[in-house]
């Protein structure tokens, strides 16, 4: 096992009927800017517990924030809480709206001119704005990690940014939440969840067995209740463990004392920002060939993987492996997402290629846990994924 340091300083306050708890959770003295998206937490009753929960709180609100957040839209955001002197920020949403306070809150310290600098120059972020979040999607862990993702749609760029200084102070994580996600974000949720894990098990083995262990039983976990929520999201046991499985795939644990890879993460994110796909649609078009292409690096941990998830005992390491990359796929499939890059757009030839340049601009030239996967080598594997 590899030397490392762990430090989640969220709290994480999870169950049905939690959302209450933000009375005393966010701070009374300081005046709090509540975002959230395209108004989904309008119709399913969240909008109408946080602002009750916070009824004797100063609240500002702040809504738009789109999937996949926006800069532009996030400057808008940027001027309120610089002209309302906002003290606090809570985040009410997926991935998209917490990842995108997590920008704000970054931004709103940083000494430069142009707060997009921030993700371009991957200025990592010592200290933010506080901020909690109510989550409303599981998919992306956000809630318990110090990530986030934000794109530019005129310049087609999506990147990412960090440090200890973006971890919600707490999360709220109530399950029924799920009830009114459409079909298509349950199964990215769960998808994207998937993925997450994967980037952080499929290296090579690093005698991890814990790390190992919690990885494999949060995939089997998804894949036990992946239909039950995408049949029945009223169902709490299934949306509870979902849940909570989500955010253990990325909130720090797996990822300690192991390599990790991420390329399929950084390749996939150009495909959203070139066409627009959904973040989990693109994990799934990029895995199966990334995992074809780094075969012979990554066939002993996908051999274990075959044996401990698909409980697959016959063959050889290499017959193992291949098995589990076809599962995977077939996983995906279950969950009614393609994972070719044609099932999505007509106007794929020459992809590799723009994907090549665009790694090489942001500087992501070196991928994977051996960092060997080259610019060159994510247009293979995109054109692999045609
Ligand atoms: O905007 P509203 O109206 O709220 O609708 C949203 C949105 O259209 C809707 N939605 C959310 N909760 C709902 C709901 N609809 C009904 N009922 C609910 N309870 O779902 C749509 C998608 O929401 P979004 O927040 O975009 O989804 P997700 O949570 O999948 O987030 C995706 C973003 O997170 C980034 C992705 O790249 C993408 O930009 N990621 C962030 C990560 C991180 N910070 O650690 C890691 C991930 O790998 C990922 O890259
Ligand atoms: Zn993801």
């Amino acid at each position: 096992m590899n030397n490392f340091e762990l430090y989640v300083p969220t709290k994480l306050v999870f169950g049905e009927g939690e959302i209450k708890k933000l009375t005393d959770l966010v701070p009374k003295g300081k005046k709090v800017l509540m975002l959230y998206g395209g108004g989904s937490i309008k119709k399913n009753g969240v909008y109408d517990q946080v602002t009750e929960a916070l009824s004797s709180h100063k609240v500002v609100e702040f809504s738009g924030i789109e999937a996949n957040p926006q800069y532009q839209t996030l400057l808008k955001a940027l001027e309120i809480i610089k002209n309302e002197n906002i003290g606090f920020l809570l985040a009410v949403g997926g991935g998209s709206v917490i990842d995108g306070t997590k920008f704000l809150s970054s931004a709103v310290l940083y000494e430069g001119d142009t707060p997009w600098d921030i993700l371009a120059n991957r200025i990592r972020t010592y200290e933010g704005l506080p901020f909690g979040t109510v989550l409303t999607l599981p998919a992306t862990g956000s809630e318990m990690n110090s990530g986030a993702v934000v794109s530019r749609k005129e310049t087609q760029e999506k990147l990412t940014m960090g440090g200890p200084g973006l971890f919600p102070q707490f999360s709220i994580c109530d399950p029924t939440v799920i009830r009114s996600l459409p079909q298509r974000q349950l199964a990215n949720g769960v998808a994207d969840a998937y993925t997450h894990v994967m980037e952080q098990y499929m290296t090579y083995p690093a005698n991890a067995f814990l790390q190992d262990r919690i990885s494999e039983g949060i995939l089997q976990t998804l894949i036990e209740v992946a239909p039950k929520v995408l049949t029945d999201p009223n169902d709490y046991v299934a949306a509870s463990n979902f849940m909570w499985s989500c955010t253990m795939a990325l909130n720090s644990y797996i990822q300690k004392g192991v390599p990790t890879d991420w390329s399929v993460h950084m390749i996939a994110h150009e495909l959203t920002a070139h066409y627009g796909i959904d973040h989990a649609r693109t994990l799934a078009i990029i895995l199966p060939s990334a995992y074809t292409k780094k075969f012979d690096q990554k066939k002993e941990k996908l051999a274990q993987y075959a044996e401990r998830v698909f409980n697959i005992q016959t063959g050889t390491v290499e017959e193992k492996a291949k098995v589990a990359i076809q599962k995977t796929e077939e996983f995906f499939h279950s969950l009614g997402i393609k994972t070719k890059l044609s099932d999505y757009t007509d106007n794929y030839q020459g992809f590799g290629d723009t994907v090549a340049e665009n790694l090489k601009a942001h500087g992501m030239v070196k991928l994977g846990e051996h960092r060997d996967i080259t610019p060159e080598v994510a247009a293979e594997i995109v054109e692999m994924a045609y």
